[in-house]
């Protein structure tokens, strides 16, 4: 390998920065150039590259959202954006691809290695931490300490006026986000996509909790019954009693200095994507499981079966109680 061409895709991350730095710093200590794929795949199509060398990543570690920008490519999931694509990467003389980003990003890094065998390895970057073959995402462990920061602030003005909040949180497909939070924050109820929703038994729970005192439910963005704000509108139509309120915490989840955790897992994971490579891996994602460094075929950390453990929803009625 002689030039490695780097790119974050997809919804930004806290830590991808800290990633970025880490392949560009091991590529060259092992002679190999870096290049900086800008906007993701759309930069790949449009030729938007920058060379990156040491003290180009000086300084980002810190940092959140991605200095490589990033972009959700319509383009790249056509034929012709994607043989622009190889086009550009050819003219550049870029042999190998470390791509940061999740679902998507893997599914274009799949198909695009396929038709083009330019080899590529992953680097598993979402708030969301929905991929199987790493117990954590880069930028969850940032995200969920956002969330129950706004969370508890939103328990103490609830408490006061003794009110429920719905509060609803990012994860369109995932409900990782609410169920970390919900536990996190004490939440009387949690409402995930994963599991099929039931007003019947959120309003049990409504009803038989502590009756004279703020609630808080955590309601995940892609949750069945339609977001926060639709759950809140049937929740008062059977509880006009209760003074019930709306919170979306939208993308401030996204952004801020990633958490020294997201900092270490994505120096870790950037530095084995570059080394994975040199050793002849590709179409794999790095991840780590148990302190173990594990690669996965980009297919099987695209499905993300096993990671909800439903379970623990049984645990929040409990401990609700
Ligand atoms: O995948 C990360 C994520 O933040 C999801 O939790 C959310 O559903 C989505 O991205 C929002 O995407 P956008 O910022 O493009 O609206």
């Amino acid at each position: 390998i002689k030039k490695i061409g780097v790119f974050t895709s997809g919804g930004d991350a806290p830590g991808m920065n800290a990633c970025v730095r880490a392949v560009v710093r091991t590529a060259i200590y092992h002679n190999i150039e870096v290049v900086g794929i800008m906007r993701g795949y759309e930069g790949m199509i449009n030729g938007e590259f920058v060379p990156l060398e040491t003290q180009s990543v000086a300084n980002i570690i810190q940092r959140g959202g991605t200095i490589l920008k990033t972009a959700r490519s319509k383009d790249f999931m056509t034929p012709e954006g994607r043989k622009k694509a190889y086009e550009q990467l050819k003219a550049q003389g870029i042999d190998a691809l470390v791509a940061i980003g999740g679902n998507g990003t893997f599914t274009g890094a799949t198909v695009f290695e396929k038709e083009y065998g330019i080899p590529a390895v992953g680097a598993p970057g979402t708030i969301d931490n929905d991929l199987s073959g790493t117990d954590f995402t880069l930028g969850y462990d940032t995200a969920i300490n956002t969330v129950i920061k706004a969370v508890d602030a939103i328990r103490d003005t609830a408490e006061s006026h003794d009110r429920l909040f719905f509060v609803e949180v990012m994860g369109r497909d995932s409900g990782q986000i609410a169920l970390a939070t919900g536990i996190g924050t004490g939440a009387e109820a949690i409402l995930l996509p994963e599991v099929k929703f039931d007003l019947e038994r959120l309003y049990d729970r409504l009803e038989k909790g502590r009756r004279k005192s703020a609630k808080i439910i955590i309601v995940a963005e892609g949750d069945e019954a339609g977001g926060a704000f639709a759950v809140a509108e049937k929740v008062k139509e059977k509880f006009p009693q209760f003074d019930t309120k709306v919170s979306v915490l939208g993308h401030i989840q996204r952004g801020g200095s990633p958490s020294c955790f997201d900092r270490m897992l994505a120096s870790e994971l950037g530095f084995h994507a570059v080394e994975a490579l040199i050793a002849g891996q590709k179409g794999v994602m790095v991840g780590k499981i148990d302190k173990k460094i594990v690669y996965t075929p980009f297919a099987e950390a695209i499905k993300d079966e096993a990671k909800m453990d439903v379970e623990m929803l049984r645990m929040v009625g409990i401990l609700a109680s």
